[in-house]
């Protein structure tokens, strides 16, 4: 069973500001991501990458299609989840990192790397544990690991939220640019937990900027191009 199908999906933006305008973005996206693959979505800037992500992980509405997540032995569909189930699903079944921190005030980044771990009932010092272990390998100082995220430079900021997303084990991975703005030494860690986290069954769906990155851990490439309708805005 894949832990993630993608069937049918299409995508239209609203623009209130502009009278109703419909924009249609994506039409009928399908693909799948199996056990311990790397799916990546290529295509232009534009094209709708960031969009599918933020579909499957339950931040956009889907206008139709099925959008099937491996959960709790069975599949919830992402399209119809109801919120609580969308919450459930993030908790257990799906990590994302994000392009950007959202930095929470005043909790250190050794809590906010915990915190995944905490919310699936890890003890809070064993999860702090962990969280020390992987911002350790990602080269984040221990000085700082006290601190609060916010004022970090944008690459600790990037390494915090990968530590992060990679702290609990989850069936399925979202990475959006997780190496945009990292150093090649950190960028060699990444793709080797990347590479060890596939070895140990995750699926994971990626949008790589770096053309090296996604050559070292790419099982196969989605051409988004290949679901853009024409763009001509309609009137509703
Ligand atoms: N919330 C929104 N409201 C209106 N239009 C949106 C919204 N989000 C995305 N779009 C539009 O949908 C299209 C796809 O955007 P998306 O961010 O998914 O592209 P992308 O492939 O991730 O591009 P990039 O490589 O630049 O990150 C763009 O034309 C964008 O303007
Ligand atoms: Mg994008």
């Amino acid at each position: 069973m894949n832990v993630l199908s993608v069937e049918n999906v299409d995508k239209t933006f609203t623009l209130h500001l502009q009278g109703g305008l419909v924009l249609p973005v994506l039409r009928g996206v399908t693909f799948a991501v199996p056990p311990g693959e790397c799916v990546v979505l290529g295509g232009e800037s534009g094209a709708g990458k960031s969009t599918i992500m933020k579909m499957v992980y339950g931040s956009y509405a889907a206008d139709r299609g099925r959008i099937a997540l491996a959960h709790r032995g069975g599949e919830l569909d992402l399209v119809t989840a109801a919120p609580r189930e969308v919450i459930a699903a993030r908790r257990d079944s799906m990590g994302y990192v994000s392009q950007f921190l959202r930095a929470v005030p005043r909790v250190s980044a050794q809590d906010v790397v915990a915190e995944p771990l905490v919310e699936r009932g890890v003890e809070r010092e064993v999860a702090r544990d962990r969280a020390a272990e992987l911002l350790a390998r990602l080269s984040i100082p221990e000085r700082l690991w006290a601190l609060p995220p916010a004022t970090f430079s944008g690459g600790e900021q990037q390494r915090v939220n990968i530590a992060r997303g990679f702290a609990a084990e989850r069936p399925l991975l979202l990475l959006d640019e997780p190496t945009a703005s990292l150093d090649a030494r950190n960028r060699a860690v990444v793709i080797e937990m990347i590479r060890e986290r596939l070895a140990a069954g995750t699926g994971m769906l990626a949008i790589f900027h770096d053309h090296d990155v996604r050559d070292a851990v790419a099982d196969r490439v989605v051409d988004v191009a290949a679901f853009t309708p024409a763009r001509e805005a309609v009137a509703a």
